[in-house]
């Protein structure tokens, strides 16, 4: 593995799951493994889980851990070629990639979706201009339309939990005050579409995903019908794909509530948290027993700590 930015940067996607359980059991069995080599996180937008297990995961592998928060710390950013740069931006993403990469080993990076420019959000325009100018791997800590470690940490979550060979798994759309990114759920469905899963998407008129992610996955409009007999019920919100970055009005019955969850088939509930409660997900229903965020929290440890180390083994 040269880079972890999807599910496609892996060969054997049961190879990766099994190597994260094993380091759950063991988190220090490869402690010497990542001694002497510095792993820089950068972050473009804000972050708790993602900045805390990445860190964790690195030290867990006796890495060196650098952490910026680009924006507020670094230098303007200019990602155009040719720009005179006369005006706002103060260095070029092609230096500053270079020159984090003579101090780390591995990269990390979160750049979210500007919500504006569509083309340039799916054409993932921030992390690939970083890869290129990069001398070092690269992984994504979400970018503007996946997140891969969130992703991989659901599918370690769902495999420890799951009591069916095949379990129903429901990605549903949930209420929101802001406009926020495709990435959690478009990338849920990459990483469920390659699990042993029965995947359906519940989503309002006008907010199916990008049809490059559903393409062969049932979508309804219809949320109660989505979550009759679910196994998990994984409520995220998105803005709209189609009118991009619109938010969804008077659609409040689309919450996550006890009454939902009767529906389903004593169905666990998930989120990749931060959640906004009574909005996207009542407080009882996140505070059950069949709620499984901390785990999903626990996990990004893992999933994070299985991606440094199959970086550094395939570096050697
Ligand atoms: N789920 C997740 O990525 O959380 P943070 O945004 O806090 O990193």
């Amino acid at each position: 593995m040269k880079k972890f930015t999807s599910i496609k940067d892996i060969t054997d996607i049961n190879e990766l799951l099994t190597l994260a359980k094993n380091l759950k059991k063991k988190p220090f069995e490869f402690k010497s493994f990542g001694a002497n080599k510095t792993l820089g996180l950068l972050f473009f937008n804000p972050s708790l889980r993602t900045r805390l297990s990445t860190q964790k995961a690195a030290m867990n592998l006796g890495m060196q851990v650098m952490v910026m928060n680009i924006n507020a710390d670094g230098w303007q950013m200019e990602l155009e070629d040719g720009t005179v740069m006369n005006t706002g931006s103060q260095e070029h993403i092609k230096e500053a990639a270079a020159v984090i990469s003579q101090y780390c080993d591995i990269i990390g990076i979160r750049t979210f979706a500007s919500l504006r420019d569509k083309v340039g959000d799916y054409e993932e325009e921030v992390l690939n201009k970083f890869i290129k100018y990069a001398l070092v791997p690269v992984i994504s800590l979400e970018s503007a339309i996946l997140h891969p470690l969130q992703s991989f940490a659901d599918l370690i979550t769902i495999d420890a939990v799951k009591t069916k060979i095949k379990p129903k798994v429901v990605l549903t759309w949930a209420p929101h005050p802001k406009a926020l990114p495709q990435a959690v759920a478009n990338s849920f469905v990459e990483w469920m579409r390659n699990s042993n899963v029965d995947l359906v998407i519940a989503n309002p008129e006008g907010f199916d995903l990008a049809p490059q992610f559903t393409a062969g996955v049932k979508v309804l409009h219809n949320q109660d019908e989505a979550l009759m007999d679910a196994d998990f019920v994984y409520a995220k919100n998105w803005s709209s794909y189609t009118d991009y970055g619109k938010i969804g009005m008077a659609l409040e019955h689309w919450m996550i509530t006890g009454e939902k969850m009767e529906l389903t088939d004593n169905g666990k509930f998930m989120h990749c948290l931060p959640v906004r409660r009574n909005v996207v997900v009542s407080d009882g229903v996140i505070d059950s027993e069949n709620s499984l965020v901390l785990q999903q929290a626990n996990n990004r440890t893992y999933a994070a700590q299985a991606v440094l180390l199959k970086l550094l083994q395939d570096e050697k």
